[in-house]
């Protein structure tokens, strides 16, 4: 055995010594790790269910803390320190909220203390972090659930089967809006200052650079500043083009072209109020429409996402989609003289519509996608939303934002993970963790 196979296989035989494989009947003893405004969520989805019991809890927050164990219904143990609860032999599985510069290394500890996991979205703030989460996953042969909980929604699945039957006709382009007006003071610009405690800083931070303490860098604000995360293309932008590329039968796309600012709201952000994003998967195209400095409706009557086929669009809302008939004609769209308009004139009117419209209603919620990762941590199935589905989807909108960054038309080679056309770009891939942290 050479070293790297030795490792390997002791990382293994670690995780099975730590974990059992439960019967249908057990319960899945869980652990949170982050009870903020997610973790709450998630914690509650669990919950809903009488199988998936809260044994223990860690956080920062005091506050959060009590307020989780009170919602727990139980007594479950309190963690300061992430490592510990991992330590626990009473937890089975974790649910991971915390910030997203958090989640590789606290997913990859888990993994290796033989713990399945509910990670949430999106999965890394790089791509080379969730290539290694991948890795890690195969290697401990862990449950992984990736939080994009569309993929458990079941109006959305037969939306994604609709599709699968060529309803639509040939699929050009799909788009998401993210659409909210956040002028003009935005989050507001704290200055910097000291911390509640040097050592909450200090945790918070993990294995990002160490900076000046500012509010706004903290709780829930995080996702306007790129070293915690990736923005609002990843934050909202990885559940779009997760369910665009579900519904389009689509991995990674070819280029990605990107361009925005902050152009409207007044604060100490560094990601853009402003942004469209396009991606180029050589068949058809995909966008990402960010506009948080103007509420107006960017597709008809608050579309969340659209799919546009040659027959038919799919209109995609938070709980319902709907099937909007093309109109089409045999005749050639003949050139325009002025002639003779017979021809011109006779086009439109000898269109026909293509289908009836259709409607279907649904809801989309977290609980059932937290009892399908209960489910497949008791059979050791396949989740909905498996870690190769969460890494490609989140890595599809990281790449989005390195070309918004690097102010490029970037070409993308999905398979070796590197642009072919911007070496510069290529450096956003991965970054040097402040030690101690290393990725495991
Ligand atoms: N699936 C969804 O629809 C959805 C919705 C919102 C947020 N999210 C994701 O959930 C994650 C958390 O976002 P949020 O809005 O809850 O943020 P938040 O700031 O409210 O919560 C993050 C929590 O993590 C805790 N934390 C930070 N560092 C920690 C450490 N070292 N040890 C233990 N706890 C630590 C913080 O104390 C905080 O309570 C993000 O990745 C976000 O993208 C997903």
């Amino acid at each position: 055995m050479n070293r790297n196979e030795f490792m390997k296989h002791a990382a293994f035989a670690t995780a099975l010594s730590y974990s059992k494989i439960l019967g249908a009947n057990e319960r899945v003893q869980m652990g949170y790790i982050g009870l903020g405004n997610r973790g709450d969520q998630v914690h509650e989805g669990f919950l809903e269910y009488g199988d998936a019991p809260t044994v223990a809890i860690c956080d920062l927050r005091e506050d959060y803390l009590d307020f989780a164990a009170k919602k727990s219904r139980a007594t479950p143990k309190r963690y300061a320190d992430y490592r510990r609860l991992l330590d626990d032999k009473d937890v089975n599985a974790v649910a991971i909220s915390s910030p997203d510069h958090w989640h590789a290394p606290m997913f990859v500890d888990a993994c290796r203390a033989g713990k399945d996991v509910y990670v949430e979205k999106p999965l890394s703030l790089t791509v080379s972090e969730g290539r290694r989460m991948v890795q890690v996953t195969g290697e401990t042969k862990r449950v992984v659930q990736v939080g994009i909980q569309r993929r458990s929604s079941k109006f959305l699945q037969e939306a994604v089967e609709y599709i699968k039957t060529g309803a639509l006709g040939k699929i050009s382009t799909a788009r998401g809006f993210h659409v909210q007006n956040e002028s003009p003071n935005g989050i507001g610009n704290a200055p910097n200052g000291n911390p509640p405690s040097a050592e909450m800083w200090d945790k918070w931070l993990g294995p990002a650079p160490k900076v000046p303490y500012n509010r706004n860098r903290t709780f829930y604000n995080f996702r306007w500043f790129y070293d915690y995360s990736g923005g609002q293309i990843t934050n909202f932008g990885v559940h779009y083009m997760d369910m665009l590329r579900w519904a389009c039968g689509k991995d990674t796309p070819k280029a990605v072209v990107a361009m925005g600012g902050r152009y409207g709201v007044n604060d100490n952000r560094e990601i853009p109020d402003t942004c469209e994003v396009h991606w180029d998967f050589g068949d058809m195209m995909m966008s990402f429409v960010q506009y948080n400095a103007n509420a107006a409706p960017a597709a008809p009557r608050g579309v969340e996402m659209e799919i546009r086929g040659t027959k038919a669009t799919m209109n995609i809302y938070s709980n319902r989609w709907e099937i909007v008939p093309e109109k089409t004609t045999e005749l050639l769209f003949g050139a325009r003289t002025p002639l003779d308009r017979t021809e011109e004139k006779a086009y439109n009117p000898s269109k026909k519509t293509t289908m009836e419209p259709k409607t279907v209603n649904g809801t989309t919620s977290t609980p059932p996608h937290c009892r399908n990762f209960i489910d497949c941590v008791k059979s050791r199935a396949k989740t909905n939303c498996t870690i190769e589905d969460g890494h490609t989807s989140t890595a599809n909108t990281i790449i989005s934002h390195i070309a918004l960054r690097s102010r490029s038309f970037l070409e993308w080679d999905g398979k070796a993970e590197r642009f072919t056309n911007n070496d510069t770009a290529n450096r956003y891939l991965s970054y040097k963790y402040r030690a101690p942290y290393k990725l495991g």
